[in-house]
């Protein structure tokens, strides 16, 4: 039997990079999976990709800062497929990349609701099942900026610390809770191949440098290179596993070696 045979998954961020990747690895190890994206065919496209494993594929266009459009999510889940056992919460930004003093408080705000806030709306949507059945598995994106920043970085830094203490508080708490059940972790991924390190390229992107030149620049991890949004999918998969049931709390790097602690 496939580990995921029964289970459901909501990936938020699931129409590309590494919630594509998490989408697919849990499908195809038998997980029916509920693709979110603010970008309609995106998830359609992943939903598609998922069927075609022999899942079941549901896609559905939220933007996850709009607190009523992420509880009817919730309940949307709940009504077509009975329960969520796993919320993988990889929709993200990648801020402004400015100096702080360049950064506007428009922009700071916006990195910090999608990245920070949205991961709490999620949380408090999709957590009350999981605790009524003392079962379920909680599996955010934090980043290696989430223990490392960088400079250039200070809002999206901020929302990945700040995912990192949501986190492990939530962690306590199921606990405190005896909802042992229950796992929460925080993924801290980088640098992966995604579209959001294509941006990011195109972003920082010297007149005539290339892309290829700034990607080289980002890999200064040990392995020198960058990860592919698979290797993060496969620790997602670990923690959502019965296997990873002793594992809370906890902040994984996947990283090629760039965060030691
Ligand atoms: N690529 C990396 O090197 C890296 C490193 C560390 C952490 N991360 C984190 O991993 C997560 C996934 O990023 P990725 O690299 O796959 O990039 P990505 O850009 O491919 O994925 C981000 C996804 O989030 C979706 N999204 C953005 N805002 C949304 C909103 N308001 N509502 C719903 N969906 C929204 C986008 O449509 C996109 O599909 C992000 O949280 C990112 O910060 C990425």
């Amino acid at each position: 039997m496939s580990r995921f045979e029964g289970k459901i998954a909501v990936i938020t961020g699931g129409g590309t990079g590494i919630g594509r990747a998490t989408a697919l690895v849990l499908a195809r190890e038998g997980a029916d999976i509920v693709v979110v994206s603010n970008v309609a065919d995106q998830a359609q496209a992943v939903a598609e990709e998922v069927r075609a494993l022999g899942a079941k594929g549901l896609a559905k266009v939220v933007d996850v800062t709009d607190i009523p459009a992420v509880n009817a999510l919730a309940a949307e889940v709940d009504a077509q497929l009975g329960k969520t056992d796993i919320l993988v919460t990889c929709a993200g930004v990648m801020g402004a990349r400015k100096l702080l003093t360049e950064t506007s408080s428009e922009e700071w705000g916006k990195t910090i609701e999608v990245n920070l806030n949205a991961t709490f709306y999620c949380i408090k949507a999709f957590l009350p099942g999981m605790l009524e059945r003392d079962s379920g598995r909680i599996i955010t994106l934090s980043s290696a900026s989430g223990k490392l920043p960088a400079a250039l970085n200070s809002d999206y830094a901020a929302s990945k610390h700040g995912v990192v203490g949501l986190t492990k508080a939530l962690a306590l708490e199921l606990g405190i809770l005896g909802k042992h059940g229950v796992t929460a972790n925080t993924l801290c991924p980088g640098p992966i191949d995604t579209p959001m390190m294509d941006a990011i390229a195109d972003h920082f992107g010297a007149p005539g440098a290339s892309r290829e030149t700034f990607r080289a620049k980002a890999a200064k991890n040990i392995q020198r290179r960058l990860l592919d949004p698979d290797e993060v999918a496969h620790m997602a998969a670990y923690l959502a596993s019965n296997e990873a049931r002793g594992v809370t709390g906890q902040a994984m790097n996947i990283c090629g070696g760039l965060v030691l602690f």
